[in-house]
């Protein structure tokens, strides 16, 4: 894909130019390494040429991976959903917000209001895809109006569907040291739906989190409201309540090589100009960093921050972030915009650094390997599938088991005629 998107014949290195535990009923399978088999300098297909017996394990080694970057067409909005301030969900736009320019030298004190004036999300409420398959069931008609008639293409249209998140972490899978994960995954009506489960060592650190790591994570949320206005004409508000159950999230399609894909993310905020362009691409994500003081520090925003932020906003076309950096104290000192056509460009000199088309061939075949494991079409069986750091990507059945995460009034809503 080029800056704009489009579906472009990447370079060679597809780089320069774009732009557990166990359920009775659990079948454990023995980890067998399954590995492309090819020079992973030549622009083979995805290496599932084995049956789906064989593929027991992915390796994440992201020498295997430095391959031309693969199609990834532009992702189209197809719709969007708001969660309002009490975590209920609107199949609209209302919780859009417009992004207000900051002044050259802002006076942002990010630890404004959090003892006062913010309300916290429960996040000990695992929402799992529920959001995404509220807008599905509200749009169905609209989703399978547009599916070709081919018996053999799914009743949705398209092969994935996901929270950007999940891809986000896929995607950034082959440089990860620290953090494993688990996905589950189930095959319904011919659409392969993956959800996150938590995982024992995240559930941990949650509960270790320290005073400053908990205030430190409002910062973010405090910085978007100094940027942020409620509509086209207004102003931010930085007096009022932060509340982190309100979202505005967009509803992408895309195609990841032969994978359909449909999934959700959060955006920040959109471009208020009037001759702002269509979404995605007017949307801005916001972030937040330390301030970089020392060749050193810069060197870590490139190879750690910079994948990270590249792959959230890439996945759903995304554009720019507007970046703000703060001083220990939680006052920013400078804002800076990003725009993620350049992000190949600024860490071109990084030793080893991270590579786009590392991320984007793995989570290619990330897919395409689960794909060929997930035979049996049923809301009744979940795949999960774990990875942890310097391990291979491996995977266990579940039948009926706590695992399941299609609920019944989505399984229904999607066999009534519409
Ligand atoms: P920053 O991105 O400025 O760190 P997002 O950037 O994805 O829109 O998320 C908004 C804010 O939520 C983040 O701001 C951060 O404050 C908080 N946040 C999101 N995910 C987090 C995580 N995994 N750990 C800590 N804070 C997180
Ligand atoms: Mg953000």
């Amino acid at each position: 894909m080029d800056q704009h998107g489009r579906k472009v014949n990447p370079p060679p290195s597809g780089y320069k130019n774009h732009r557990r535990n166990m359920d009775n009923d659990t079948l454990s399978v023995n980890p067998k390494r399954f590995r492309p088999s090819h020079s992973p300098h030549r622009a083979d297909p995805a290496p599932l040429s084995s049956s789906a017996s064989s593929c027991r394990a992915l390796s994440t080694r992201r020498q295997l991976y430095e391959k031309p970057f693969p199609v990834y067409k532009q992702p189209v909005e197809v719709g969007s959903f708001s969660l309002d301030s009490e975590r209920r969900f609107f199949n609209d736009a209302r919780q859009i917000r417009y992004f207000v320019e900051p002044p050259s030298r802002p006076d942002f004190n990010l630890r404004d209001g959090y003892k006062d004036r913010f309300v916290k999300r429960d996040d000990s409420i695992k929402e799992k895809l529920d959001h995404i398959l509220r807008w599905i069931l509200a749009n169905k008609s609209k989703l399978e109006s547009r599916v070709a008639a081919a018996s053999s293409s799914p009743a949705l249209g398209v092969d994935v569907v996901t929270w950007r998140g999940h891809l986000t972490k896929l995607l950034t899978t082959p440089y990860e040291t620290r953090e494993g994960w688990l996905l589950a995954a189930t095959l319904f009506r011919g659409t392969l739906y993956l959800s996150e489960v938590e995982t024992e060592a995240s559930r941990r650190d949650t509960e270790n989190r320290t005073e400053r790591h908990q205030e430190m994570m409002y910062w973010g949320y405090k910085f978007e409201q100094y940027l942020c206005a409620e509509d086209m004409k207004a102003s931010p508000d930085p007096g009022g309540v932060v509340n982190t159950n309100e979202a505005f999230c967009t509803v992408v399609q895309t195609k990841l090589a032969d994978h359909k894909l449909l999934f959700s993310g959060e955006v920040d905020c959109r471009d208020r100009g009037t001759k702002s362009p269509a979404a995605p691409a007017c949307y801005i994500e916001l972030k937040t960093s330390a301030e970089i003081c020392t060749p050193k520090q810069r060197s870590n925003f490139h190879r750690f921050k910079l994948l990270k932020w590249w792959a959230q906003s890439f996945l759903p076309g995304v554009p720019r972030i507007v970046a703000g950096f703060r001083d220990p104290d939680g006052l920013v000192v400078g804002t800076e915009t990003i725009h993620i056509s350049q992000i190949s460009h600024l860490i071109k000199n990084e030793y080893n650094c991270w590579k786009p088309t590392v991320c984007m061939n793995f989570c290619s075949e990330f897919l395409s390997f689960v794909r060929t494991v997930v035979r049996e079409d049923s809301p009744r069986v979940v795949h999960l599938f774990s990875w942890d750091p310097h391990q291979d990507v491996t995977y266990t059945v579940h039948r009926d088991s706590s695992y399941c995460f299609l609920p019944p009034w989505y399984v229904e809503g999607m066999g009534s005629p519409h």
